[in-house]
């Protein structure tokens, strides 16, 4: 079997995606899971973005023991300093540079022309080189890069010291047989070409990601650049979940990665919750009905046997149907333990916290499930918020107008307010705009049930716009109204940071 590294971008292209920025103690606690996972390098982030993003890839440096910790930079001097400063503390590190190399990308990005492009990708390479020992070079918008010239770009920085050469195609433009022979085409064109690992990059935007990726790997692409439920820029990347499964449901391909396949469904919940980024109920190998059947046809055959119209076996992916759901009797260590198997390690004070949640969740609703044992785990982020909601009543029904009153605690002390509305949601932000008075607008407003029964919790994401910028709120409640209004507050207490 030929090994193929898995690259995992969730805590870097997967976080650039708006509404999903997760802070350090959360970004370390997906690095933990994805070690678990086994993927083979975490990139870690784009440190001289930001404070926040140099910190993290220093924290996960040290949170981390054997996958390669990676750190995005541009083709520049100090965007490397700055990558090779926040490693400091990993025992395997990347750095990750580039500049684009499509006749688009040189025209209008840099004002170039090609052999100036080619001078900067070497002097990168080699500047990177002398910080670490491991640098993968990408020659950004390759599927749409001629590939005469991507040829020579892949030649030269492989001859700088590359030791990984990544083939994006950003865009995600490529079709399949096309990005697999602009693979081919390296393979057989450039010399040295075995003194590095080709990589693909494929993003999603014409839902060819996954596709693009397999072929590129048929055709010699050695590492996989991929995320957690295929989050990333724009339709996003490719999927890990579904490059291990594909890999596992076809043996014949001779392929294989250490991923542990029996924990990518703990992981991508783990993401899902902490970016509070639902996954499409239809989503291949994660979502909520991967491996549901409906039809009657179906079902009756799955019960005659399961391979009749399965070719995944839900525990290879880690769901359990008969996995054992908390209860209003479960006690404290029987929670610690359903969460350290979900990635998130708790002790003492916050344990305590997350189980005071977990009794008065269980008073409302029978069975605790995953998803809710997640959200309790991550209330605590509203906890620590300025704003904060302290009692919400709400009278709707049919023929009688909405009204709401509603009290807020800012920074410790106690509003209140009441207004009436075209229903319960519209009364009660209604009564909450009476208090903070600021011009904003809902823009979008989504409500998700996770599970089944009227008992379930309801997960509303919403997006509030505020001076042309968009802030992004999360609310999780057996209440539906009163999730919509944390929801509100959680995107205010974004605004007012
Ligand atoms: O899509 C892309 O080209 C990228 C590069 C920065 C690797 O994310
Ligand atoms: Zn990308």
């Amino acid at each position: 079997m030929d090994r193929l590294f898995v690259f995992d971008t969730t805590l870097r292209d997967g976080e650039q995606v708006p509404g999903c920025q997760l802070n350090t103690i959360e970004k370390i606690q997906v690095a933990r899971a994805l070690e678990t996972l086994g993927v083979d390098v975490i990139e870690a982030g784009f440190p001289i973005s930001s404070p926040g993003d140099f910190n993290s890839v220093v924290e996960i440096s040290k949170a981390v023991t054997w996958p390669t910790i990676c750190a995005l930079t541009r083709g520049v001097q100090k965007d490397i300093d700055v990558a090779a400063e926040a490693l400091k503390y990993a025992k395997n590190k990347r750095i990750h540079t580039g500049i684009g190399t499509s006749d688009f990308h040189i025209k209008h990005k840099f004002n170039s022309n090609q052999e100036d492009i080619l001078e900067r990708a070497v002097a990168a390479v080699k500047y990177a080189k002398k910080q670490v020992e491991d640098v993968e070079f990408y020659c950004e918008d390759a599927g749409r890069t001629d590939n005469v010239y991507l040829a020579r770009v892949v030649e030269a920085v492989i001859k700088a010291g590359a030791t990984v050469v990544n083939i994006p195609d950003t865009t995600g433009y490529c079709l399949p047989w096309e990005f697999g022979e602009k693979i081919k085409f390296l393979m057989d064109n450039v010399k040295g070409v075995h003194n590095a690992v080709i990589s693909t990059h494929c993003h999603n935007d014409l839902g060819m990601a996954t596709a693009n990726t397999i072929s590129g790997v048929l055709n010699g692409a050695r590492q996989v650049e991929v995320t957690m439920n295929g989050i990333g820029e724009r339709a996003g990347n490719t999927s890990l979940e579904e490059i291990a499964m594909i890999l596992k449901c076809h043996k014949g391909l001779n392929i294989e990665t250490q991923i542990n396949t029996q924990k990518i469904y703990s992981t991508s919940r783990l993401v899902s919750s902490l970016m509070n980024m639902p996954v499409q109920a239809n989503k291949a190998v994660v979502g909520r009905n991967a491996f549901a059947h409906s039809s009657g046809i179906h079902q009756d055959g799955v019960l005659k046997n399961r391979e009749s119209y399965e070719i995944m076996d839900p525990k290879d992916v880690g769901i359990d149907e008969n996995s054992i759901v908390l209860t209003a009797r479960s006690g404290r260590a029987a929670l610690k333990h359903r969460l350290s198997i979900l990635g998130v390690q708790v002790e003492g004070e916050k344990l305590d916290t997350i189980y005071d949640g977990f009794l008065k969740l269980a008073d409302k609703k029978k069975d605790i499930n995953d998803d809710d044992v997640l959200l309790l785990a991550g209330m605590e982020r509203t906890e620590q918020q300025r704003i904060k909601l302290d009692y919400l009543q709400v009278t709707s029904g049919v023929r009688v107008k909405a009204v709401a009153s509603i009290g807020l605690i800012i920074a410790n002390e106690k509003f209140e307010a009441a207004a009436s509305g075209n229903g319960p949601v519209d009364a009660a932000i209604s009564a909450l705009k009476q208090i903070i008075k600021r011009n904003m607008t809902l823009q979008e407003f989504t409500i998700q049930a996770i599970n089944k029964g009227s008992d379930d919790i309801g997960k509303v994401h919403m997006q509030v716009e505020h001076e042309g910028a968009i802030y992004y709120g999360f609310g999780a409640n057996t209440d539906i109204v009163a999730a919509s209004v944390e929801a509100y507050i959680n995107a205010i207490n974004k605004i007012t940071k």
